[in-house]
């Protein structure tokens, strides 16, 4: 099981490895001008999910997502020169002051500013909103973080002088997990792998990577988040990782996520439509089991949810068609399906799952090219 059993020197190899990411930035001050960037970035969904950390944010196994392209956070971010020299922090969400949204942003800061000393003296303004409404039921930690991430990174450049590009990406991975774990995958495009993986070159605990080889059959996978239920989160997803602390399927879970991510890996090259689907329910199955095999234990599915769940299994044996569902930390449906039937599916979704869907709504998204600036 890999709840914190790093040595030590682990441990220091993995400090001086990020100091190493972020050495020129550590040299860099702000200037006497307000500056600012915006970018835009989506959210992502897991089909190897990522439940259970250990130390700062740090994943208990490796997880892979698809990158979404029509659910995003838009994020400008201002730093303005504090004339008092402290940092003070200003949320504005679709053009209103949140001063609910502050603590959980600061403390992403306070994290970021060990590696970006420029941000502690500076008045810092944010201004997001959300491409999909704020009460759909859609996390929107992984595009919030990651948006505000590559703001961060990109003020950062500007003030070293830093040009690498996979340098950039990493460094926004990396603050991004900070925020939220999941928002580390979100900067890159199509598929991103978070964790580490022995037999996955590359990949790290620290940030994700982009997954190189994505068969075509996957490069316009669609997926349609079924709204069945837009109220709040009845548990956060901080409470559920911690819940993987001493739970009686830790060690067997963190083995198998480890070992599907990389089985995952090889589908999404080999463009495997079956093992596909196979794996994808498994994965969304296993992550609600935890949860209601925890202490407490605690169930997310609604009614609305299990019986999506039994059409879509339903429709795929009489069609032959490979669609197949996951979930993430929520009641909510995400129908996976190739491009090629993506009428068929429209079709049968209007006809028999729009009633499951309070107020019809259905996200129709489809994988995407990752974050842009503005
Ligand atoms: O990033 P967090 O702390 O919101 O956790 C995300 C957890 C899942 O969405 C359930 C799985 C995942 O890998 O995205």
């Amino acid at each position: 099981m890999k709840i914190c059993y790093l040595s030590e020197k682990e441990m220091d190899m993995k400090k001086n490895v990020k100091d190493a990411l972020f050495l020129m930035d550590r040299k860099s001050h702000l200037g006497n001008e307000a500056m600012a960037s915006t970018w835009r970035s989506p959210s992502n969904i897991a089909l190897v999910k990522y439940w259970g950390k250990y130390a700062v944010q740090l994943p208990a196994n490796p997880s892979l997502s698809f990158t979404l392209k029509e659910s995003y956070t838009e994020t400008r971010i201002e730093l303005i020169p504090a004339a008092d020299g402290k940092r003070s922090i200003r949320f504005f969400f679709e053009g209103k002051e949140k001063p609910a949204f502050i603590p959980k942003v600061e403390a992403a800061f306070r994290q970021w500013e060990a590696f970006l000393p420029f941000l502690k003296n500076a008045g810092i303004r944010i201004d997001s909103r959300n491409s999909f409404p704020h009460s759909a039921g859609i996390a929107s930690s992984a595009s919030a973080f990651s948006a505000m991430a590559l703001g961060v990174c990109d003020l950062a450049a500007r003030l070293s002088g830093e040009r690498d590009r996979d340098v950039f990406f990493r460094k926004a991975s990396f603050l991004a997990r900070l925020g939220s774990g999941s928002a580390a995958r979100s900067v890159y495009p199509e598929a991103a792998l978070w964790g580490y993986s022995a037999s996955i070159p590359g990949s790290s605990d620290e940030w994700a990577i982009p997954l190189e080889s994505l068969h075509p059959v996957f490069q316009d996978f669609q997926d349609s988040i079924l709204i069945t239920d837009a109220a709040e989160k009845a548990i956060s997803s901080t409470a559920g990782h911690g819940l993987m602390e001493g739970h009686p399927y830790a060690a067997i879970r963190f083995q198998r996520a480890a070992r599907h991510s990389l089985i995952m890996s090889e589908i999404l090259a080999r463009g495997d439509l079956a093992a596909f689907v196979e794996l994808v329910e498994a994965e969304a199955l296993e992550l609600h089991a935890l949860m209601m095999s925890s202490h407490p234990s605690f169930m997310l599915m609604r009614g609305s949810t299990v019986e999506i769940i039994h059409k879509i299994r339903h429709f795929r044996e009489q069609s032959g068609i490979p669609l197949c569902f996951t979930l993430d930390a929520g009641p909510n449906v995400h129908l996976l399906y190739p491009h090629d039937v993506k009428e068929k599916v429209g079709d049968w979704v209007r006809e028999e799952l729009t009633d499951l869907c309070p107020q019809d709504k259905i996200i129709y998204d489809v994988l995407g090219q990752g974050p842009e600036k503005r």
